[in-house]
């Protein structure tokens, strides 16, 4: 057990007239939860949390979220204060050591990833297999999974950290390439002078032939963009990357499952959904009402992408940095984006309606994420990517934690079984 713990009282389970104890843990933010490791062992019987929602998998550090309060703290460093006066670079480095770095710290690290940013020529190949309607999603995880193929010593137990810098240099050059892919363009190699953002954006907006200067609007914005995804526990694909790690598969196809993960519509696909329902709002001569008295019907099967989250229930406060971000960087554009009008006018009316209330349903971090990503020009279907190159930090230290907890297992969930009891064999003739 982590020694941040302490074991404070135990919880009563009295089943089928007996009782049993079990530890009580309470972690470091007052976070409290009953160890039932021996649950099985003691009773014969296990639990059952239909997706987990009430289920700790495991201790952590990375990072904390309060989802009554809209608490979200990298570290213990709140996050408005990262996105205010932090950089992408360190805090990749914050969430994968644990401390923010110092001046030489951060200059070793930032040289490492520029050095590592190539792709080995061999994967351009690769590209050429996909068709250009290819979504860069998939391409994205195939990708990843291969750079196994190039660095064969990458198993379980080989240099974590050369790996690690490896994943986070050669993640952002993978994405760009399969953009130019889609877009039929040359490949735009990655530039040592740029910063990590400024570089993404380079490689997919510039053409060889022509320099490009990046926006220092857009630079900071897509940076600032990169703070807010860079971690968020245990959520679908950073739970999914602690499984596939969890048997010892290496880095590599460990990012891969959670890239796979993101790609869900309800959990890093939604920003793209959510432009993509603005737009279908816009076409409909703009009428947002309609579309609130949608999402509250059983029956339409249609839901407000980019609202509601399993844990925030009052607000998530990325949101309401990503609210002002986009604000700011339209205004300084000169652009009047009328899906924001859209979006704003929707939020108003779900925050006072009793159905979003009721079910604490409030804008999500993918709400006004792809308002920014459009008007820096990023096409939708890269929206999820541009979120799974935040979230790698996060998927990064998750999966180091745990690679480096004593006495982590293998993840194996068990089950209620609802199937047919035992039958005899018929055979064909007789069937
Ligand atoms: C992310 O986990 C994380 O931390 C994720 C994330 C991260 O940083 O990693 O924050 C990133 O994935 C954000 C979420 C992005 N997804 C969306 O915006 C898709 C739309 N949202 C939903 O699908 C939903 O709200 C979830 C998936 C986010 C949460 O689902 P839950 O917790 O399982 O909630 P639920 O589906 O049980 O909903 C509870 C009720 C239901 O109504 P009732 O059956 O009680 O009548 O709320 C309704 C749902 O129908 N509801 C919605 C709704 N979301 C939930 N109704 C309309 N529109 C919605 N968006």
């Amino acid at each position: 057990m982590n020694d941040n713990l302490t074991l404070v009282d135990t919880a009563r389970l009295v089943l089928h007239d007996r009782e049993y104890d079990f530890p009580i843990i309470t972690g470091t933010e007052g976070e409290v939860g009953i160890d039932i490791a021996q649950l099985r062992n003691k009773t014969g019987v296990i639990t059952l949390d239909n997706g987990y929602g009430n289920t700790g998998a495991c201790q952590s550090a990375v990072t904390f979220i309060d989802g009554e309060k809209g608490i979200l703290q990298y570290r213990g460093y709140p996050i408005e204060i990262l996105a205010e006066k932090s950089n992408f670079v360190e805090v990749c480095y914050l969430l994968i050591f644990g401390h923010l770095p110092n001046q030489d710290e951060l200059d070793k690290f930032q040289f490492s990833l520029t050095h590592h940013s190539l792709i080995h020529e061999g994967m351009k190949k690769f590209y050429e297999g996909y068709p250009p309607s290819a979504h860069p999603m998939g391409i994205l995880s195939s990708m990843v999974s291969s750079l196994s193929a190039f660095y064969p010593e990458a198993d379980y137990n080989a240099d974590i950290e050369l790996n690690i810098v490896r994943m986070l240099a050669k993640l952002k050059t993978i994405a760009a390439f399969a953009y130019k892919k889609s877009v039929g363009q040359p490949y735009v190699y990655p530039r040592n002078d740029l910063s990590y953002s400024a570089d993404i954006l380079h490689m997919m907006f510039a053409v060889p032939s022509e320099p490009l200067e990046i926006p220092k609007v857009f630079e900071d914005a897509l940076d600032k963009l990169l703070i807010l995804h860079a971690d968020h526990e245990q959520n679908c694909s950073t739970s999914t990357v602690r499984m596939v790690g969890s048997s010892e598969a290496n880095l590599f196809a460990s990012m891969s499952a959670g890239i796979s993960a993101l790609w869900g519509p309800l959990h890093g696909g939604a920003n793209q959904e959510v432009i993509e329902m603005l737009e279908k709002i816009r076409a409909d001569g703009g009428n947002y009402k309609k579309y609130i008295e949608l999402a509250k019907s059983k029956d339409s099967k249609f839901k407000l992408m980019g609202f509601g989250h399993r844990v925030y229930k009052n607000f998530d406060p990325r949101a309401k940095i990503l609210e002002i971000a986009a604000e700011r960087v339209l205004n300084l554009l000169g652009i009047k984006d009328p899906l924001l009008e859209i979006a704003k006018n929707l939020e108003e009316i779900a925050l006072k309606d009793p159905f979003f209330i009721e079910r604490k349903l409030y804008p999500n971090v993918d709400f006004y994420s792809g308002i920014i990503y459009r008007a820096m020009g990023i096409p939708t279907n890269m929206f999820t990517v541009i979120f799974a190159l935040g979230r790698l930090p996060g998927w990064i230290a998750h999966w180091k934690e745990m690679r480096e907890t004593l006495g982590a297992r293998i993840n194996r969930p068990r089950q209620i079984y609802t199937g047919e009891t035992k039958r005899h064999y018929i055979p064909l003739s007789d069937r």
